[in-house]
């Protein structure tokens, strides 16, 4: 088992299988930045689809057990279920996951995934409220449709379904007590996420942060909560359950509470490189490894090595406010 400088072991595979996206969500890809001259990357650049399989499974061989898909919108990848199907053979993959926009999440959709082994969905959706939905997403998309695609992830047996809601002071504080009320009862889990400053792009201000420790609060003025334990290690939302049953909810304190750690995660860029914390500046390149023919025990080799002396832990040394290049989440994944 691959382990890092600081203990934590290799467990998580996060995989952008796109760098696009056909939300512009002002936290996240704001439109002045990711406008119609961006330079995404060109489709010889992706990984296929096979190459994504061949490193997956050498990760696995390092200790991963957990796979999510993102991107970018990883909808955006035609047949996307081909890969998962792919994914699902690899033996020791216990969990395959996928969080999306839900913008292309049909029915069928929903079905076909959860048939190539997809076990479960994670829909972003930031408000009920269809002007401050539409305004945060940048596209003037719809929340009727995102609901749709929660309904069709849930007849489609991927449940629970998690909501991912990113809190933004003054845009949609206002709304995380209708989200709550929203969906208790539903069995759906509704997660509410501090804005990051993720990426160089988004303007971020310490002040646009709601604290979790906030959003419990106004949650539980409503609806007495009780914290639950975590369903893993390294689990990265704390678990809250209604006290009168109605399910859970879930906070994710990435600002206010760094979890950096228990923090187990990989993640594989669309154009293979491999990052080792959300906000590193770096990639480490897979890509070129494995087109320039290196045998499997050298690019395991490779994953190894950078594993072994990964000491990231960004959130945690946030504080003292260093500016680092940093790379763009839509790039490496959510
Ligand atoms: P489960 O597998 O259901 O537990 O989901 P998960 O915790 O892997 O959640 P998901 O991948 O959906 O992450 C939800 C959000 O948490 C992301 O969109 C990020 O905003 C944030 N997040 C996830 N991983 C990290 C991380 O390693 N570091 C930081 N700082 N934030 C993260
Ligand atoms: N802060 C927190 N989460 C973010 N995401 C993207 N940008 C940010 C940010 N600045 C996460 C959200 C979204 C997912 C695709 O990526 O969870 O739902
Ligand atoms: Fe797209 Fe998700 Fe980023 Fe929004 S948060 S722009 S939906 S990748
Ligand atoms: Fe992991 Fe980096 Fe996030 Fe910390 S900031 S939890 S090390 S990805």
């Amino acid at each position: 088992m691959a382990v890092d400088s600081l203990g934590r072991p290799l467990r998580d595979l996060r995989i952008s299988v796109t760098d696009r996206c056909n939300f512009r969500c002002t936290y996240c890809m704001p439109k002045e930045v990711f406008g119609r001259d961006f330079a995404f990357l060109d489709r010889a650049e992706l990984l296929s689809f096979e190459e994504i399989a061949h490193l997956a499974q050498l990760f696995v061989r390092e200790g991963v057990t957990k796979i999510r898909l993102t991107g970018g919108e990883p909808l955006l990848r035609r047949d996307l279920e081909r890969l998962v199907a792919m994914l699902a053979r690899i033996r020791g993959v216990q969990d395959i996951a996928l969080t999306t926009n839900g913008a292309l999440l049909t029915r069928e959709k929903a079905f076909a995934l959860r048939e190539a082994g997809v076990n479960r969905i994670t829909v972003s959706l930031d408000s009920l409220d269809d002007a401050v939905f539409r305004r945060m997403n940048d596209v003037n998309f719809p929340v009727a449709r995102v609901l749709a695609a929660i309904d069709a992830a849930a007849e489609a047996g991927l449940t629970p379904v998690k909501i991912d809601v990113v809190v933004k002071r003054s845009e949609n504080d206002g709304d995380i007590v209708e989200m709550a009320h929203r969906f208790r009862g539903t069995g759906h889990i509704v997660r509410f996420i501090e804005y990051m400053d993720v990426g160089n792009t988004n303007g971020w201000r310490m002040e646009d942060v709601v604290p979790a420790r906030e959003i419990a609060g106004s949650i539980g003025a409503h609806w007495p909560i009780e914290p639950v334990e975590a369903n893993y290690f390294g689990e990265v939302a704390e678990r809250w359950r209604y006290l009168d049953g109605a399910g859970e909810i879930g906070i994710i304190s990435s600002v206010t509470q760094p979890f950096c750690g228990s923090c187990t995660r990989a993640r594989l860029s669309a154009d293979g490189k491999l990052y080792l914390c959300l906000f590193a500046g770096t990639g480490h390149d897979l890509r070129g490894l494995l087109r320039g023919g290196a045998d499997d025990e050298t690019i395991a080799a490779a994953i190894r090595g950078r594993w072994h002396s990964r000491d990231d832990r960004y959130s945690e040394i946030r504080a003292e406010a260093t500016p680092i290049e940093k790379v763009e989440m839509s790039h490496i994944g959510g």
